[in-house]
């Protein structure tokens, strides 16, 4: 079957790097990244940041997308910012629900839920991410995990809208411990997610729903696990920090 799922590499570059390099990366990624490549492409820079690096990616053909937000429209939420906020800086996505901001920040698959809903509802795509911890996949419990997780973020969304996000499989012992997924490992989970698309959904949206593998990805390892069928992309951590590595796991991609 031809797939029309578009490559998407994004570069999730989490509390790092100065404004000043911000800059200086963003520059080097769009004197590089051609406009007609056949990979959709995204960095994702500290909130304080996006509003200098819109302005160098604006009008070219790399996204832009914030690492969180709030799900209320506006008000007393002190430290907060809204999608519309978002939206209006220009930002295109943004990533909820991050293994970090899980096991970190306390975020549950329902807050997850809520900002999932309230991206949608304020026009950005949103990065929905999962994963398992190593605790978990020892004990075999991988699947029923990642089901819980689709299942609790997804909560209440229609089809329609579900066809509009990215899903990113994340297990968390392969990231930033250079520990990645084999593909073939990777490929199981993305499988079941692609099961789980159809099952509580349709064929449609199971087949235009892409999912990102990330975890320890570079430029070495990026082809091997973009070949398999339900890889669909990458969100890439450390190796997004430099435009030579995030360049090569963009042409791995291609
Ligand atoms: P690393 O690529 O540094 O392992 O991070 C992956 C990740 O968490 C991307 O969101």
């Amino acid at each position: 079957m031809l797939s029309v799922r578009k490559t998407f590499i994004a570069g999730n570059w989490k509390m790092n790097l100065s404004r000043a390099e911000s800059v200086k990366l963003t520059q080097a990624l769009t004197a590089a990244f051609s406009a007609d490549s056949a990979v959709e492409v995204a960095i994702c820079p500290p909130s304080v940041y996006l509003d200098a690096v819109a302005a160098i990616v604006r009008g070219t053909s790399i996204g832009l997308s914030a690492q969180n937000m709030y799900h209320e429209a506006s008000g007393a939420f002190t430290g907060e910012i809204s999608a519309a906020m978002l939206t209006d800086i220009g930002c295109q996505y943004v990533i909820l629900g991050h293994s970090e901001r899980r096991h970190i920040l306390g975020e549950t698959n329902s807050t997850v839920n809520q900002k999932v809903q309230a991206a949608i509802k304020g026009n950005l795509t949103p990065i929905v991410c999962l994963g398992e911890t190593l605790e978990e996949r020892e004990a075999g419990s991988t699947g029923t995990v990642i089901e819980q997780q689709f299942d609790g973020s997804l909560a209440g969304l229609t089809s329609e809208q579900v066809a509009q996000i990215v899903i990113a499989y994340e297990p968390v012992w392969a990231i930033g411990t250079g520990k990645v997924a084999t593909p073939d490992q990777a490929e199981e989970v993305h499988a079941d997610l692609r099961r789980l698309l159809e099952s509580r959904y349709n064929s449609s949206v199971a087949s235009n729903v892409r999912i990102q593998y990330g975890g320890s990805v570079k430029a070495e390892n990026a082809a091997a696990l973009l070949t398999q069928p339900n890889i669909d992309g990458a969100l890439v951590g450390g190796a997004s920090l430099q435009a030579e590595s995030f360049l090569g796991i963009i042409s791995a991609a291609a």
